[in-house]
């Protein structure tokens, strides 16, 4: 008699090829399936619970199966479940516009739709090239920073930087060129980082079109953190240079970093930023490009002079998705989430002095409701990630480390209780390696 889990397994296996996974794995290694999620808790076949402490990668922010959000997206259902958005508009699609207009940074005036967060950088750095063509410069080249990670899709992997995801595919990527990130969370980091930016825009600024970031924590490349102040000077740089700045708030934004935007612990504008991932409080695929009034005026003009943005994607702006993205946001109108973040990213931040004392620790580093330990002494082929991913899961939480850095990414509904079991079990995990 096989289990549930098992046979479910088995029934995937046989058609399903996953994602950033060696399949070989799983001869050895259980796949779990998930039938059904509640809060922060999701459930397998059997009945077992598994607190998803990295929110689904990065997108649940309000538990899953949360009553607003299922209630607007089950209204929804009922009224439109999709139409094109080209030539023609709908309400969420209007009203989630106008709402992102006012709460992103100042001079961010325009909204693109676009359907998950790779295809939003690509359509950014697109658009970013096309604005400069328009008005009669060549600028074919973008900057980004060292361990950065922006997505897969050719364009979006050209301007990452983490080797395991891009090396393979180096000659089909488009012109790219890494300036320094950080190295920590200091001020004189940041300051460093700055002269590097510096130098390489004094020589290269006439053929760079962008410089994309990911403001304050680069997700994939291991949570690593740094200073605010590089977002004032890259932004003051980039200006100076008339080059973009592209902010790539796909896992940033709505309130991860503990403000509802990184960008805002600089006060700074940028004149592009990507959004996905918590934009629907983690239920639908959907994401945007918003853009300056003076961006979408380069390409406003008769047709026949051909400036137009002629990118789109099927799913655009679907209703279903803006009607979560729209109940996310009514969330966070109706009562003081980042206020009540702020005691949790407290909380968590006395609970995880104690891993600093343990041998194997490297750093334990927070912004926001992001948490991270980094450990150290360990080769990437003794895969330690992966023990403690196993370890974690026969205790009931799901932590998927990023390599040596274990991390605490959960949705912003998690009790206390719930977060002394998750720390605990990472504790206990850490130590016993
Ligand atoms: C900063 C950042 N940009 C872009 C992406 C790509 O988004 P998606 O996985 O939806 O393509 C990610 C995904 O993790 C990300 O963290």
């Amino acid at each position: 008699m096989y289990s549930k889990n098992s046979v479910m397994m088995q029934r995937d296996i046989e058609v399903i090829w996953h994602p950033c996974t060696q399949m070989k794995d799983h001869e050895t290694l259980p796949l779990i399936p998930i039938k059904s999620g509640k809060g922060v808790y999701l459930y397998d076949f059997e009945g077992n619970s598994y607190i998803d402490a990295v929110s689904s990668w990065w997108v649940n922010l309000f538990g899953h199966a949360n009553e607003t959000i299922n209630n607007k997206i089950k209204a929804q259902l009922d009224t439109l479940e999709h139409v094109l958005l080209a030539g023609f508009t709908h309400e969420p699609a209007v009203e989630l516009a106008h709402k992102l207009v006012n709460i992103t940074p100042k001079e961010l005036k325009k909204v693109f739709y676009v359907d998950n967060g790779s295809s939003a950088v690509e359509a950014a750095l697109k658009m970013s090239y096309h604005y400069h063509l328009n008005l009669g410069k060549r600028k074919p080249l973008f900057l980004s920073l060292t361990n950065s990670y922006h997505g897969e899709t050719i364009g979006a992997l050209s301007v990452g930087d983490v080797a395991l995801y891009k090396e393979t595919y180096e000659p089909l990527l488009i012109a790219n060129m890494q300036v320094p990130v950080p190295r920590d969370q200091s001020e004189a980091a940041a300051d460093e980082a700055l002269r590097g930016l510096e130098k390489v825009l004094q020589e290269k600024s006439h053929e760079v079109a962008a410089l994309i970031l990911e403001p304050l924590i680069q997700g994939a490349g291991g949570m690593h953190m740094y200073n605010p102040t590089y977002l004032v000077g890259a932004r003051v740089l980039t200006k100076q240079y008339d080059v973009h700045l592209i902010a790539d708030e796909i896992m940033t934004g709505f309130g991860r970093t503990g403000k509802m935007f990184a960008c805002e612990y600089a006060d700074i504008s940028p004149d592009f930023m990507t959004l996905s991932k918590g934009l629907t409080g983690g239920y639908l695929p959907l994401s945007v490009v918003m853009t300056t009034d003076d961006v979408y005026n380069a390409f406003y003009c008769d047709y026949n002079e051909y400036k137009a943005f002629l990118h789109s994607h099927s799913y655009t702006g679907n209703p279903l998705a803006c009607s979560a993205a729209l109940a996310t946001l009514e969330i966070f109108e109706q009562s003081d989430i980042l206020g009540e973040n702020k005691r949790k990213q407290n909380y968590i931040k006395n609970k995880v002095e104690k891993f600093k004392s343990l041998s194997n620790v490297k750093e334990v580093r927070q912004q926001g409701m992001v948490t991270a330990i980094e450990l150290k002494g360990y080769k990437a082929e003794e895969r330690i990630g992966l023990r403690i991913y196993e370890y974690a899961l026969s205790q009931g939480v799901l932590l998927r480390p990023l390599g040596h850095v274990i991390y605490f990414m959960p949705p912003y509904t998690i009790t206390d209780e719930e977060i002394d079991k998750m720390i605990e079990v990472a504790y206990k995990g850490i130590k016993k390696l």
